[in-house]
């Protein structure tokens, strides 16, 4: 196979978004819309990915790992993006693909359906047809041949009708690329140089210009807040069919969130409302929720069992260890076969920094216990319930810290007689 090599445009500003926030930034299963994209164009193992971003923009590069990053300096358009990336390809002879990192959708599959046709083509694209085409370019096509890419603001009223719509998504020879590039004007609605205007550019030349059709939701656009949601549903529903059928167990999958990073190991059971963060794994024979928040971080030991309002955070879980209800546990380690009683909470937050608490082997920690970080506990010990903890406790100690209770005799009686003569 020739040498091949991909495009992501991330420079463009993203309005639509009403976000000070770069718009390929915006997450989808915890992960930037950018992210996505890379993992896609890695999948074709190509020698280069070229990240087009905005000058200076280092929370894009730190978004995404195995890229090289150009700079277009203002935002003329998505022709104007992939000139940038002109200067990454100097002495390179092979195919290019380009993808939007605004499209976070894309599977490994369809962009091999992308690289089957090109053999054939002199400019190969992902078409699709779209339900509501809405504002997306309009592919006009003869047969398998498109002729041209009709932005929506720009499309005639016969053109508006087309369903058949630019999905932002090409593969074709980078010396043609730029080629054709360099011919591109900006006389439209816009005033951008579009991209999509090498089609009719090749066209006239009499180049092959021919499409695949990808499914809809694999090249989904997103410009706006709705379109994010509409995105980040898509991918949850394949992470939760992808869960089920490695063997996770789901009861209300609709009601579960994932990240894309989630890894599971075997018989692990996932009760309704589960919301799960950025790098975590999950033991064999975890039982998990209902209503129960892992977040960023957490490791869950084999046999662990986490219960009703949960929250989790940074923390390893071992093996077998228990937290059954209403707990806090972050910045924490617990042990294999420890027992969290319900309504424990790690104090693990001074207003300025955050401190661990480590828990060994075989602790029990009685209900409503505040352990307050940083902190450890010994194997085996026993924390009364009720107690506040702010030493540490040695092995096998009983810990108890709380106030000491009185009783007094008719006390309550008393309390009512006075009450009542008001
Ligand atoms: C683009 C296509 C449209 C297609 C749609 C698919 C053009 C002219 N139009 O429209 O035919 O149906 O995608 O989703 O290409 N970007 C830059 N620099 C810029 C402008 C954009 O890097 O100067 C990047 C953006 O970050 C984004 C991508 O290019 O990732 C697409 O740009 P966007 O403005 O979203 O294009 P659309 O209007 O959606
Ligand atoms: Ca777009």
């Amino acid at each position: 196979m020739s040498e091949l090599a991909t495009i992501i445009l991330a420079a463009g500003k993203g309005v639509r978004m009403q976000s000070a926030k770069a718009k390929v930034l915006h997450t989808i299963c915890g992960k930037p819309m950018l992210w996505h994209v890379v993992e896609a164009a890695k999948s074709v193992g190509a020698q280069q990915n070229i990240v087009v971003m905005q000058p200076d923009a280092t929370d894009i590069q730190a978004a995404v790992t195995g890229c090289e990053f150009v700079t277009q300096q203002k935002q003329l358009g998505t022709g104007d993006a992939v000139k940038a990336a002109q200067v990454a390809l100097k002495n390179f002879n092979g195919n290019v693909i380009i993808l939007a990192g605004d499209c976070p959708l894309i599977t490994p599959e369809a962009l091999q359906d992308l690289l089957e046709i090109l053999p054939k083509a002199d400019i190969a694209m992902l078409g699709f047809e779209a339900e509501d085409a809405g504002a997306y370019g309009r592919l006009v096509v003869s047969g398998s041949q498109v002729k041209e890419i009709v932005e929506f603001k720009d499309a005639n009223a016969k053109q508006q009708e087309i369903t058949l719509c630019n999905s932002g998504i090409y593969a074709l020879p980078a010396k043609l690329l730029f080629e054709l590039l360099a011919e591109v004007k900006n006389n439209n609605a816009k005033g951008e140089y579009y991209l999509t205007d090498i089609v009719k550019i090749a066209a006239a030349r009499g180049l092959k210009t021919i499409y695949a059709l990808a499914e809809e939701a694999d090249v989904l656009g997103v410009n706006n807040k709705v379109e994010l949601a509409q995105a980040e549903a898509v991918m949850q529903m394949r992470l939760c069919t992808q869960a089920l059928e490695n063997g996770v167990q789901m009861i209300a999958p609709e009601t579960v969130f994932l990240s894309a990073d989630t890894k599971f190991g075997r018989d692990v059971i996932l009760k309704p409302n589960v919301v799960i963060g950025e790098n975590v794994e999950i033991g064999d024979g975890v039982e998990i929720g209902p209503f129960a928040h892992i977040r960023a971080g957490t490791k869950i030991g084999a046999g662990a069992k986490i219960g009703n309002f949960v929250e989790i955070k940074n923390s390893k879980i071992g093996a077998g260890a228990k937290v059954g209800h209403l707990s806090y546990i972050g910045d924490a380690v617990l042990g294999e076969a420890v027992n969290i009683g319900a309504g424990t909470i790690t104090c693990n937050y001074d207003g300025f920094e955050k401190y661990k608490t480590i828990i060994e082997d075989n602790v029990f920690v009685g209900s409503n216990t505040a352990l307050i970080a940083p902190v450890k506990i010994g194997a085996g010990a026993i924390i009364a319930a009720g107690s506040t903890i702010s030493l540490d406790v040695s092995a096998d100690a009983l810990a108890i810290s709380r106030a000491e209770q009185k009783n007094l005799a008719d006390g309550a009686k008393r309390f009512r007689s006075k009450k009542s003569k008001k």
